[in-house]
């Protein structure tokens, strides 16, 4: 029998958006037969900014019990997936502030050759989903990634319709829908099973 695939899910959330897809995400990862890790990045905005948002103190609380990602979690996944929310058209500063951590892993090659992919909330539907997950990538080509989008390569692609990685439009409230989810586990899905193939193949 082959070896599961391993997944770190490495996420940021603040105000619970992101999380609810990292947790579809996983869903989907399980489902393909995957070990699964999911790991938030740490806070670096003081308690006083976070206290400042009821929702977001509140979300803190609700996910203490989700472990933070270390080095071992990269090194130990064959798949990464990062969820991280639009800041401006980009990737929060939390979640660069850990990749900025990795040098001695990628100057050792043990980011290379791995699947990555990512998902996205922001506010508004044209306001940054696209430019936050390709500025993501613009990392894994840094690392020697494989890059695995969700494309159109299940028909829940053509409702949700974002080619890049899954994405959730949060403004007035709205949190994920049932077809957002649906493609988050897609994505997920279709990460593990082009790593369990790579996987198989460097096996063999
Ligand atoms: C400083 C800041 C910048 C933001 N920039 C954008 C943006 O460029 N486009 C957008 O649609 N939403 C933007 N948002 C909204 C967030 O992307 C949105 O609240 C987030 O995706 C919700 O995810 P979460 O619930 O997981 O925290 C911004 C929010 C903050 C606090």
């Amino acid at each position: 029998m082959s070896e599961p695939v391993n997944v770190s899910i490495i996420y940021y959330s603040a105000t619970g958006n992101v999380h609810a897809l990292a947790l579809a995400a996983a869903e989907g990862a399980e489902k393909a037969g995957a070990e699964v890790r999911l790991r938030k990045v740490a806070e670096t905005a003081t308690e006083e900014v976070v206290n400042s948002r009821p929702e977001w103190a509140q979300h803190v609380r609700d996910t203490a019990d989700v472990a933070e990602v270390s080095h071992a979690d990269l090194e130990w996944a064959d798949v990464v997936l990062f969820g991280t929310p639009t800041r401006f058209g980009n990737p929060v500063s939390q979640i660069r502030a850990f990749v900025e951590t990795t040098g001695p892993l990628w100057f050792t090659g043990k980011l290379a050759g791995k699947v990555y992919s990512a998902f996205v909330a922001s506010n508004t539907a044209h306001g940054g989903q696209e430019s936050t997950i390709l500025a993501m990538a613009n990392t894994f080509y840094h690392w020697g990634g494989i890059i695995v989008p969700p494309g159109y390569t299940d028909p829940v692609q053509f409702q949700t319709g974002n080619p890049y990685g899954t994405s959730h439009t949060a403004g007035g409230g709205a949190t994920p829908s049932d077809l957002t989810l649906q493609a988050a586990r897609h994505q997920a899905r279709r990460a593990v099973e082009t790593a369990a193939a790579l996987k198989a193949g460097r096996a063999a």
